[in-house]
């Protein structure tokens, strides 16, 4: 089975560029047929979540033509009203559920398999379907797992949303953008791929103002039209090397960033010992000693995201003295903390809680990732371990990650991603 190894002990070293934000993608490239001319998109990350949602928009009729590896041209005009959004990837995506948000706006009519996404939680999405009922559309669940969202007009309507969704927002703006009248989001998710989606949205003839504040207004407009877009950098990409870095004591230029995207992340680095030099888009990470201990609590943008909760955990695990981090978004967040245990970690989970106590070093295993962000956070505690690790379950990383392994030897690292015996062999007499 396809899976890395990695061989601890080298501290990162050197330069390395982030691509484009896949969250921010799944959302524009669900938008991208929201009208019949044709829409340029560029700086797309080539990860797995990525291709199901073109192979998706390709299948109801979308021409997709790929320019290069990150850029391709996308024509919605032939997706009719009655187009079936269904089919095994599109079911193990999260970001399959924009396609509700983009086929209703767009054709007041969409038939959505329910979306999947990385089992960290609950993740319902009773605030999507409360958005697209007060805009006047009828929702239901039809077999086999179907949303089925209709209305014969979508009128704008004021939706406060109880708790703060980025999904919600996002899909909420989109079958809203060609509502007549004026919708009002409160209590709008801040996040720069919700920012992302509005001035895509908004490169189209778009009416979207207030984006990356808690109240968003949309004016309705008739229709919408061809753009060039390109996607922001991809933030959390960009935290798990900074997080990489710092777990390896090392000294790491990560390129193609948005500073303030990071904050959050650099303030805490800051806080425990690193050095952080940041640029217009490029921030610099140093770490030359054993790091602090700190405490962080899982927030809404611009809060510590929940998205870079696996990696400060391992990287607290090896601070000096106790940390404790507060999940406060996801329910189901902690599995990871089991595969760290077997490193030597010393984290003890209570509830929504995690307690660590800093441990000198930790140990060469072989670990399962158990979704996308604790997958990548154990191949950070692998890099900093002594010793060999064999990460399983790899496909949760590629959702998200594009070339995971490359990069990371492009900074010194020892990590190959194995398929047969023969590799995991070669790998394993490796002569260091
Ligand atoms: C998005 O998930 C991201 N996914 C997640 O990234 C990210 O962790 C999350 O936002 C938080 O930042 C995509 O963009 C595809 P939410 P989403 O709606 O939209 C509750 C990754 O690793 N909620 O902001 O599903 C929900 O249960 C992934 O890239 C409701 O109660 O997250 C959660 O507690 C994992 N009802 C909170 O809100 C709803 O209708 C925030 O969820 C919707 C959400």
């Amino acid at each position: 089975m396809a899976h890395y190894m990695v061989r601890g002990g080298n501290p990162l070293s050197g330069e390395v560029e982030i691509a484009g934000a896949k969250n921010a993608a799944l959302g524009i490239l669900a938008a991208s047929v929201m009208t019949n001319e044709t829409v340029t998109i560029e700086n797309i990350p080539d990860v797995s979540d990525i291709r199901a949602i073109l192979n998706a928009i390709e299948e109801i009729g979308a021409h997709v033509e790929r320019l290069d590896r990150h850029s391709c041209r996308i024509n919605g005009s032939g997706i009719s009203s009655q187009a079936v959004v269904d089919n095994d990837y599109v079911r193990k995506i999260r970001g399959s559920y924009y396609l509700i948000g983009s086929l209703l706006g767009r054709h007041r009519r969409a038939a959505v398999a329910l979306p999947g996404g990385c089992n960290i939680g609950l993740r319902p999405i009773d605030q999507h379907i409360k958005g697209f009922r007060a805009l006047g559309a009828d929702v239901y669940l039809a077999p086999p797992g179907m949303v089925v969202a209709e209305a014969e007009v979508l009128r704008g309507a004021h939706i406060y949303m109880d708790v703060v969704s980025v999904g919600a927002t996002i899909n909420i703006m989109m079958a809203s953008v060609m509502a007549e009248g004026t919708t009002t989001i409160e209590n709008a998710a801040k996040e720069p791929h919700v920012v992302d989606t509005a001035n895509f949205l908004n490169s189209m003839g778009a009416n979207i103002k207030g984006a990356g504040t808690d109240v968003i207004r949309i004016k309705g407009v008739q229709k919408l039209h061809g753009t060039t877009y390109s996607i922001i950098p991809d933030q959390i990409e960009a935290g798990t090397f900074m997080f990489a870095a710092a777990a390896t004591r090392g000294d790491v230029l990560i390129k193609n960033v948005i500073p303030k995207h990071l904050e959050f992340l650099t303030a805490k680095l800051t806080e425990i010992g690193c050095q952080i030099h940041e640029s217009d888009d490029e921030v610099r990470v140093v770490a030359t000693k054993r790091l602090g201990a700190t405490n962080a609590k899982t927030l809404p943008y611009p809060g510590f995201p929940t998205d870079m909760q696996p990696q400060i955990t391992v990287l607290l695990g090896l601070s000096n003295g106790v940390s404790i981090i507060t999940e406060s978004i996801f329910e189901n967040r902690f599995k990871y903390v089991d595969e760290l245990t077997k490193m030597g970690a010393s984290i003890r989970v209570e509830g929504n809680t995690a307690i660590i106590t800093g441990v000198g070093k930790y140990t060469g295993a072989n670990l399962s990732s158990p979704d996308l962000r604790a997958g990548a956070a154990l191949v950070i505690a692998a890099l900093a371990a002594e010793g060999v690790s064999e990460i399983y379950d790899i496909h949760y990383i590629e959702r998200g990650y594009e070339d995971f392994p490359e990069k990371l030897r492009g900074l010194g690292a020892e990590i190959e991603r194995v398929d047969t015996d023969q590799d995991r062999r070669r790998f394993s007499f490796k002569i260091v």
